[in-house]
């Protein structure tokens, strides 16, 4: 240990005097009596010292993970809404097996190429002048402000054979921007299901849009009409099975008129010209 120290004297020599006059210091300060508020003070501040090291020692080393475990996450919600989900599912693999990511332009409804879509992060991108595009209050049917011009979508493949279209949707319920996914069968106006994983709904009324249940209403719904408009929507009071138009309904959520409008909203605007049907249209037309 000497020789260390001295190894370190020699080639650091003003590292070593800081050193020798911190050691100083500090066998004075440890001479004090318990007692004295010179000695308390010093002992509170070196360990704030040491926890902060250690809080941005472990921030740093865990970033990593972090961003993993978040990628990871979302693979899981694109899986689950795609229904490709079970109990044990290797994500990383399902995920590398059987899902497409790309990205689209909005407005011309074709796919872009020259971005890299594992580092893309959307959200980020909707709130980047750059990168974003503000929508003009009249258009803002899903009260969400901006959007990236350029969004992600998620191919489910089986072989070349496409099965479904997995598109990122977001809106305002009644307290927060709920963001979600809505899967489409293969002839992009079926709905496969629906997947709001992140809301700040109240549990029990508007958080019930995770309720499965709720979810399992919305396979074989169509979003579009014979006129090609969005007629998808929610009602209040429940669905008449009865009626033609049943197939463009899904129950509201009881209690929850203020949750239910809001995804009734976010629906028309993602599916509608300023979302992605120019996208949808060009899927059925050229496959
Ligand atoms: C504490 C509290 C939380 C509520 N949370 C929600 C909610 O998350 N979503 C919602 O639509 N309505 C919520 N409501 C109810 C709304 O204020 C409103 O009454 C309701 O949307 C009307 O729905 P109804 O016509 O189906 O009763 C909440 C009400 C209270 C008092």
């Amino acid at each position: 240990m000497l020789n260390a120290e001295k190894k370190t004297c020699k080639y650091n020599e003003q590292l070593c005097k800081y050193y020798e006059q911190f050691r100083v210091y500090a066998d004075r300060i440890l001479a004090l009596s318990n007692d004295s508020l010179e000695k308390t003070v010093n002992v509170a501040l070196a360990l704030c010292l040491v926890c902060a090291v250690l809080v941005s020692i472990a921030t740093v080393a865990l970033r990593p993970l972090q961003g993993y475990n978040k990628a990871l996450d979302m693979k899981k919600n694109i899986l689950d809404v795609a229904g490709l989900l079970e109990e044990g599912t290797d994500i990383d693999q399902a995920f590398a097996e059987r899902i497409e990511s790309k990205i689209v332009d909005l407005k011309t409804g074709d796919y872009v190429d020259n971005i890299n879509v594992d580092e893309y992060d959307q959200r980020k991108a909707a709130k980047d002048p750059a990168q974003n595009e503000l929508i003009p209050v009249e258009k803002d049917i899903a009260s969400i402000r901006q959007k990236a011009k350029y969004t992600k979508v998620f191919l489910v493949k089986k072989g070349d054979q496409l099965q479904s279209i997995i598109l990122p949707i977001n809106g305002y319920g009644l307290w927060s921007t709920m963001y979600g996914f809505l899967a489409l069968e293969a002839d992009a106006q079926t709905v496969q299901s629906i997947n709001l994983y992140d809301q700040g709904e109240t549990p029990g009324l508007g958080g019930e849009v995770v309720n499965p249940n709720w979810r399992a209403l919305w396979k074989g719904k169509k979003v579009y009409s014979d006129k090609g408009e969005v007629a998808l929507t929610l009602v209040k009071g429940g669905v008449d099975s009865s009626r033609p138009d049943s197939v463009y309904k899904v129950d509201g959520l009881a209690g929850a008129t203020l949750t239910s409008r809001g995804v009734s909203n976010l629906i028309q605007y993602w599916m509608g010209a300023e979302g992605f049907a120019t996208y949808l249209n060009k899927i059925r037309t050229n496959g």
